[in-house]
This record gives C-alpha cells, structure tokens and sequence, in this order.
C-alpha cells in the first residue's frame, strides 16, 4: 500500500490544511538549560501549543543539576517563550502548557535521579493522561549521550509498555569524524532501536529545504533538465554574517565543515541530487539519499578543490568587528576554520562530471543560504555578437533563506530594434505567494517526532556517510595547519576564488 503520513482522527485524509495534531504524549528536556533549549526548543513547544497542535495532556519535563521547583522552572521557560516564540504570549495557552511543566533535578550519572525522573513521568502518565509516550530530547554535548542512554536504559525508561513509545531526539555534533560517529551511533542505538531514534538536522525542518522535494518531484518542469547534460555544475552556498560571539568555546575545534558541511550541506547536496523516491515515507525517501550519498566524493587533488579560511576584523555593513583570534573563548593559535569550501563529484550517469562546490562561513557579505544550479550554455547561439557578455547560463536558484523563494534565471529579448538578449529573473517569493506563515524548523521537527514520522530526520547510516564524504578532506586540512584569512563582511579567502576560477567558474554574489 502506498505510505500515508501517520493519521490522525480528527483529520479528514483528503484535507491538507487541516493540522496535524500529535496523540497524547510529553517530552523531557535534558540540557534544558542550555543555549538551544531556551533559544529555539521552548519557544517551539509553545508555538506548537499556540497552534493546537500539542495533545490536550501534553507535559514538559525539564531535567538539569539545578535546584528548581516547578514554579522556578515555569518562569524560566516563560522567559525563554517570550524572547523567542514565533506567535503572541496568550495567556490561557501558557497556562494550559504550564500546567504540565515538571522539573527533575539531577545528574546525568546518578541513578536514584533517573529512578526519581522515572517515577515522575509515571505520576504524570495517571494525572495527565500522556500514555507513556515520551520522547527525550537529549540537548546535551554528544560526550554525555552515554550517560544518558545508560541511566535511561537501567532505569527502565528506554522501554516503552504495552502500545506506549519511547523516543530519543538528538542533536548534532554527530560526532566528529566517522569513526566516532560511528561509536556514537553504537551507543545510542544499543538503548533504542533506529526507528526511535531522531537525529536533528534543522535545515531539513525548513520549508523551503522540504519545498526542493516539491519542486523537482511535484512538477513536469525541472527533472527533464536535472542531469549532466544540462547541468554545468551547483553551487550550494550557507553564509552567515554573524561571527562566534559566545559560541567560541563549542566552536573552536569543531569549524565550518563539521558545524554545517557535514550536515546542512550534505543533506541538501542529497536532496538536489537523489533520484525520485516511490513515496516520500521515511524509509524510501532516505533509501534515495543514501544511494546519492554513497556516490559522492571529494574532487582531487584536494589543495585545488577546497578553501578555508578564518576571519580577521573588518566592517559588517557599517558595523566595525572583531576577528576571529580576537574573540573570548578562541585559542588565537587555533586552525579551526570559519569558511569552509569544497569540491563535490557523484559517481553516477545523472551527475558524472557535474561539480557541486559547497561552501558556508561565519562573518561573510550576509545571511544567505541558496542552491544554484547552474545550467551549461546553449550549444549554438543564432543571435551572434549581440549576446556576448551580457548573456550568462541559465539558472535555478532556490533561496532557502532569507527571502525564501526561487529564481529562474534565463536571456530575454531587449526591447530595441536590435536582437540583442539579456539575463532576466523570474522570481517566486514565498512571501508574496502564500498567506500562511512558515512554521520554524523547530516546531516541524518536535511535532513529527512527536508524530512518529521520521522522513524529516537523517539516518545512522547517512551520518556515517557524511563523515566519509569529509573526513579525507578535514584529514588533509589537519596536515595543512593554519587556513588563510579573509577580512569580516567580503566572502571568504581568495583561496575560494581561485578554487572556481581554476574551473573557469565562479561564485554567485548571492
Ligand atoms: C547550526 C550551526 O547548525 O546552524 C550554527 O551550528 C549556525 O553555527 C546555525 O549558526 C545556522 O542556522 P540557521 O537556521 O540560522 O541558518
């Protein structure tokens, strides 16, 4: 039978509009106290909640080493509601959703705190009605995932009963190279199996990453000219303008190809680049991504095909900063890279000879991340002259964020009386096309894990081979030292320039 999204009973099948409400359930925060819980998690839950898209029951369990009541515990989070949520502060929401906030004080390594986190989650199951469905978010530095499997798994806590499940949410750094991607991966799937385990990649919960689906698989339009002989190459760019601020400390060590290449880029490199799954259900969908992802490596030699580099002090926009080496936290004799680039091939008849260049940077020109696919130039050209120079190839370019949408790029007539053609953008902007408002990647992510649909969230083995794809490339850097500089607010090291220009290609100045 073909894959339906988990149903919901108060959905009518045929009805896409209406929400997708998860079933009765909680979820314990552990490293509730941390940047990304307050940040992005809480907002999210509450946004979620703001949406009714939470079950009526739904509780929030906080588990951390600091001596909260739930009163203490109630605050902080409605701190961290009203900084960060997406949607208005209504207080008969927040009261419905405190309601259900608990807060365990303990350490990962102590097992009379697990056994009193486990008594707590079955005194809310009779009062709230959560079932024993819960899932653990694991918002905590990849080191202490083993503890938290281990006190979960003797705890009893990993064990669902009855139908009931139990879920683990984790977060990236998968490790740091596919050897200890690969232990993590051991760890964590000796206390849950594969189908309860969801690995977060956030750019998969963005709707303009999910929209690439849509695009290619949706329409009659692109997939004719999705393959080496249209296609000259892609380009898929992440650019931040902010630098480390107080992030230097989980930064430094890990740089731009572990932070974002390994995960972000790889995932969008296979969602561009993967054949037409039958259905979009989690296994053939990741079934498509991993074919694509075993294909890929990186173009050799490797001194030419990649680029890295850290900032230096400069101006973003008419705001003077800092350099890297200047930031607290950073190790100013540190290599770890800020601007990370590299060469990609896939070894197969739709992509063969058809480079992807990746790059991502901190302190870049601005907040953009897009994929360009650039198409090959026509093979004659009637028009003659007039054309040159002022006609580039072809385009499609998705912007992922800001200004989500997409752009056609292509040669149109100049009006005159001359045939002279000029580049031209067809724009489609989300902002202008839909009323509806996109959900943060957050909000998506929890909901799904929280539905049990797992097509959103990568698997072990894509992991794993994310990690294969890099590791020669982090290997060759490591033996380089130090990477080259790049002044804060230009876009990047003149390495990556080169690096095109060797191809006699170019970056797109998003
Ligand atoms: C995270 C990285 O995964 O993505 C950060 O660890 C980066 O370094 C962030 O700033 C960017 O996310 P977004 O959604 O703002 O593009």
């Amino acid at each position: 039978m073909d894959y339906q999204p988990p149903s919901n009973p108060l959905r009518d099948p045929h009805d896409k509009r209406l929400p997708r409400i998860a079933g009765p359930s909680g979820m314990v925060i552990f490293g509730v106290t941390g940047d990304l819980a307050r940040k992005k998690l809480l907002p999210a839950v509450y946004d979620l909640a703001h949406r009714g898209l939470l079950p009526a029951g739904f509780s929030l369990v906080g588990y951390g080493r600091r001596d909260w009541s739930k009163q203490d515990f109630e605050e902080y989070v409605r701190t961290a509601v009203k900084d960060g949520a997406r949607t208005s502060f209504r207080d008969n929401v927040w009261e419905r959703l405190a309601e259900g906030m608990e807060f365990v004080t303990g350490n990962l390594d102590v097992d009379e705190d697990f056994d009193h986190l486990r008594d707590t989650l079955r005194n809310i199951d009779s009062s709230r009605g959560t079932a024993g469905n819960w899932a653990f978010y694991l918002s905590v530095p990849p080191a202490l995932f083993t503890d938290v499997c281990h006190q979960l798994d003797r705890s009893g806590l990993a064990e669902a009963e009855g139908d009931s499940w139990r879920r683990v949410i984790i977060e990236k750094p998968f490790g740091h190279d596919l050897e200890s991607a690969k232990e993590l991966n051991e760890i964590v799937n000796s206390v849950f199996p594969e189908n309860a385990v969801f690995r977060i990649d956030h750019y998969l919960g963005k709707e303009t990453v999910q929209n690439i689906m849509a695009l290619r698989f949706a329409n009659q339009l692109f997939e004719p000219f999705w393959n080496a002989q249209f296609i000259d190459h892609v380009q898929i760019t992440m650019a931040e303008d902010i630098g480390l601020g107080g992030r230097a400390g989980y930064y430094d060590g890990i740089g731009a190809a572990r932070d974002v290449i390994q995960n972000h880029l790889l995932q969008l490199l296979a969602l561009v680049a993967m054949d037409e799954p039958r259905t979009i259900s989690p296994d053939e969908l990741q079934a498509e991504k991993v074919k694509v992802l075993r294909a890929a490596k990186p173009v050799y030699p490797l001194g030419k095909t990649t680029a890295r580099g850290q900032y230096t002090a400069g101006w973003q926009g008419s705001k003077k900063v800092i350099g890297l080496r200047d930031e607290e936290g950073f190790d100013p004799d540190s290599n770890t890279e800020t601007f990370a680039a590299c060469t990609i091939e896939i070894e197969n008849r739709r992509w063969a000879g058809v480079p992807f260049y990746l790059r991502t940077g901190k302190r870049l020109g601005r907040r953009v991340t897009e994929i360009a696919v650039v198409l090959k130039n026509v093979p004659h050209n009637p028009f003659g002259d007039s054309t040159v120079g002022t006609l580039g190839p072809n385009a499609v370019v998705i912007r992922v964020q800001p200004d989500e949408g997409v752009l056609m790029r292509f040669g149109s007539k100049v009006p005159g009386s001359a045939m002279e053609v000029r580049d031209v953008n067809m724009d489609f902007s989300y902002r202008e096309a839909f009323t509806e408002e996109s959900p943060e990647a957050y909000e998506r992510l929890i909901l799904d894990a929280l539905l049990d649909e797992a097509s959103l969230f990568p698997t072990n083995e894509e992991v794993e081979l994310s990690w294969k794809i890099l590791d020669p490339i982090l290997e060759f850097w490591a033996q380089r030292g130090q990477p080259d500089d790049y002044r804060a607010g230009t876009w990047g090291p003149a390495s990556a320039n080169t690096m095109m220009e060797r191809d006699g290609r170019h970056w797109r100045r998003p």
